[in-house]
């Protein structure tokens, strides 16, 4: 497969623009990444021609719509490489799926003194939803630590993993160090004591090859907004066993088999987990952006993204003052720094006067900021239609924030 670069930023109508007169450099993709005209127009085209409640109508247009989205769900199984297409769940995104499981699994599994592993370097919807759940029914949130390059020890999280570890959430990516975890090692470590494990993936899909039943995880959840898909819409795979023995999230049309006035009977899955209306387009917009990744080659991506952030690394790393936080040996397109005792707002706002789009603050991951003693950092976070050329003009900007406070 050829990397046309110049063909894809072609794909990517929002790189045409231009903010402050100047061309738009985008270097925020891990809050979300832009979408590829294909992805616009599926969601254009389902509203012009084919809008309609699905599963519910013998009409043409809601039965087209019905085979639309379960064809969609069995693509995405198979991008995901998920062992049954039943076992992709739509949520609203990330956050959503990992509540669902703390709710419906956590809240059945976990006993007073129980205890849930997650680690210190977790985005606040992997960590805020195990503090709930633990708060409320007595048990401990376990935290496994992590060295200041962002690597976690394993054999320090082996001996974490006890008798009363009833459930390990683990961050494939950290969205502010880039550490790409080990979580295949991790996974198997926890079966070996009959431990489920959830992954957040929020940060590697579309990034990196997510391979489900290569990583044998008990859940794994994801957004389709950073993945070059439409926001309000994202996964959660769970493995047959457990979402069958889990309660329903939320209750309603959809989700159920039979109702009387005063009992119901539940769907069987996904269908269970998925009460009413469905976020229709941004599902096919999901599959769009999918087949557009599977298209320009995932392997492709990932070495252009590495070849990024080693060039994007040696650049910041020649800046006298730059301090990058997130040093892990495997590591994806993530990086966090800052410039002298700069604050990262004040570096923000000049550096988005060049028309470059970087995310700054702690980007809801408090706990990591805590550990490094800042209150926030600067983020440059890649994408497949990221440049060099456009990490040159980040470094300009850098420049210009160290001579405006120097
Ligand atoms: N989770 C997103 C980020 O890291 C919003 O920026």
């Amino acid at each position: 497969m050829t990397f046309d670069i110049n063909k894809i930023r072609s794909d990517f109508p929002i790189l045409q623009r231009k903010i402050y007169d100047k061309p738009l450099i985008y270097l925020d993709n891990a809050a979300t990444t832009q979408k590829p005209q294909i992805v616009i127009d599926r969601i254009t085209d389902y509203y012009t021609y084919e809008n309609a409640n699905i599963h519910r109508g013998v009409h043409y247009l809601s039965q087209i719509d019905t085979t639309a989205f379960e064809n969609a769900r069995e693509y995405i199984a198979r991008f995901i490489n998920a062992p049954k297409k039943e076992e992709v769940i739509f949520t609203k995104g990330t956050t959503e799926s990992i509540n669902l499981v703390a709710a419906s699994f956590g809240r059945k599994i976990l006993n007073k003194d129980d205890e849930v592993l997650v680690t210190a370097m977790e985005h606040h919807s992997n960590l805020v939803p195990w503090q709930m759940l633990c708060y409320e029914k007595e048990a401990r949130l376990k935290v496994i630590p992590y060295s200041d390059k962002g690597e976690i020890n394993l054999s320090t999280y082996q001996m974490m993993l006890g008798d009363k570890t009833k459930i390990v959430a683990l961050p494939h990516i950290s969205n502010t160090l880039g550490s790409i975890n080990p979580v295949k090692e991790m996974i198997r470590m926890a079966h070996e004591k009959n431990i489920p494990v959830l992954i957040d993936g929020a940060q590697a899909l579309s990034h990196l090859k997510v391979d489900i039943a290569d990583l044998d995880c008990d859940f794994y959840c994801c957004s389709g907004h950073k993945a070059y898909g439409p926001m309000g819409v994202g996964i959660l795979y769970g493995k047959t066993e457990h979402l069958n023995f889990m309660d329903p999230y939320q209750t309603g049309g959809e989700m159920v088999e039979h109702v009387t006035l005063y009992e119901t009977s539940f769907n069987e899955i996904p269908f269970k987990f998925e009460a009413g209306t469905p976020n229709v387009e941004a599902v096919l917009g999901m599959e769009a952006a999918l087949h557009y990744v599977e298209e320009t080659g995932l392997d492709e991506i990932t070495a252009h993204e590495k070849n990024l952030l080693v060039y994007g690394t040696k650049k910041l790393q020649q800046i006298k003052g730059v301090q990058i936080y997130g040093k892990a040996a495997e590591k994806a397109g993530i990086l966090s720094f800052l410039i002298d005792d700069i604050h990262s707002f004040d570096a923000g706002t000049i550096i988005d006067k060049f028309g470059i789009a970087i995310r700054t603050g702690h980007h809801c991951a408090q706990p990591v900021m805590n550990k490094f003693g800042i209150p926030g950092t600067v983020r440059a976070s890649f994408a497949m239609y990221n440049t060099r050329e456009e990490i040159d003009k980040l470094v300009e900007a850098i420049l210009q924030v160290k001579k405006m406070f120097g």
